[in-house]
């Protein structure tokens, strides 16, 4: 399994504790992440929020690449679901913010993604809204997403956004995961996390994919933390929620597999936060701006 360079050190004390204790944690692991930087503290890993989202349209395969030419691996999207079944990559249940459904469709408010089929999506632009030249930028299915990060050599960071409008949305996202080579060892163990804002839509990813690395999306009270620790491997939340203390007691935890609770925090523009939330000794963080938190967590 793949696990930072905070988690592991975390991981690390809590095995020795355990070890002092009697107990049997597991080995800290190694993996893959950036040396320290000028700050002195560890480096947490940067995601791309709904791709480079500060400077191309959200969720959009343009987002996707932009991340992408500018050196990041791991992006983050939001996963819904059509009138008709269809998976697609877009954050808010409704279409109206990010397209110009209410120009081609002004009948159907309040444009729900629910409520329009694949083909009626696939007619939508979801580029102009963010600046002319994007004009024509759709709103991908998942499987041309996936296709895509595939093509770029990415990870993804996976969220299942509102799965109480899309029941049995978890199994069919991990079908299509499986379908498109998502689910083999490289991907679940390097390239891979599923993550909520809700505790069922984790509780059953994990259930019907248990080696599956997941995440969920909140700030639980330090009290709560261990049931949350039976199903999921990170806890991630909004960064104004955080103190370093909080994240201390999540890294405490082992979580679903056996490995240090991790803590991605959203979403970080701006360099003072990033280096606030790195000073808490958070693994990751997801940003629009992925340059600028990268600049100011490696010390430039
Ligand atoms: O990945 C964290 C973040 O995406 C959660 O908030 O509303 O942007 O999906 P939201
Ligand atoms: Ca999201």
């Amino acid at each position: 399994m793949y696990v930072r360079p905070a988690a592991a050190a975390a991981a690390a004390i809590l095995g020795l504790t355990l070890a002092v204790l009697g107990g049997t944690a597991s080995p800290a692991a190694t993996g893959p992440g950036s040396p320290a930087g000028t700050t002195g503290l560890l480096v947490p890993v940067v995601y791309a929020h709904r791709g480079a989202s500060a400077y191309a349209p959200e969720n959009t395969l343009e987002a996707v690449d932009l991340a992408r030419r500018l050196g990041f691996d791991w992006v983050e999207n939001d996963v819904q679901r059509t009138r008709d079944g269809q998976l697609v990559v877009v954050h808010d249940d409704t279409l109206a913010r990010t397209t110009d459904v209410e120009e081609l469709f002004p009948g159907r408010r309040p444009w729900r993604v629910k409520d329009f089929t694949a083909a009626e999506i696939a007619r939508l632009d979801a580029g102009s809204w963010f600046a002319p030249r994007f004009a024509g930028a759709r709103v991908p299915t998942l499987r041309a997403y996936l296709r895509r990060a595939q093509q770029n050599r990415q990870r993804l960071l996976l969220e299942i956004k509102k799965p109480e409008l899309y029941p049995g949305i978890e199994e069919e996202t991990l079908e299509l995961l499986d379908e498109t080579g998502w689910l083999d060892e490289e991907h679940v163990a390097r390239r891979l996390v599923v993550q909520s804002f809700s505790a069922d839509s984790v509780r059953t990813v994990h259930g019907l994919r248990p080696d599956l690395v997941t995440a969920f999306l909140g700030t639980p009270a330090v009290a709560d933390l261990p049931r949350y620790a039976e199903f999921t491997d990170r806890i991630n939340p909004w960064h104004t929620t955080i103190s370093a203390d909080w994240v201390r007691a999540v890294h405490a935890l082992l979580g679903a597999h056996g490995r240090a609770l991790e803590v991605d925090t959203w979403i970080v523009d701006d360099a003072a936060t990033a280096r606030r939330v790195q000073d808490m000794g958070v693994d990751g963080i997801i940003t629009n701006a992925p340059d600028v938190v990268q600049n100011a967590v490696t010390g430039f």
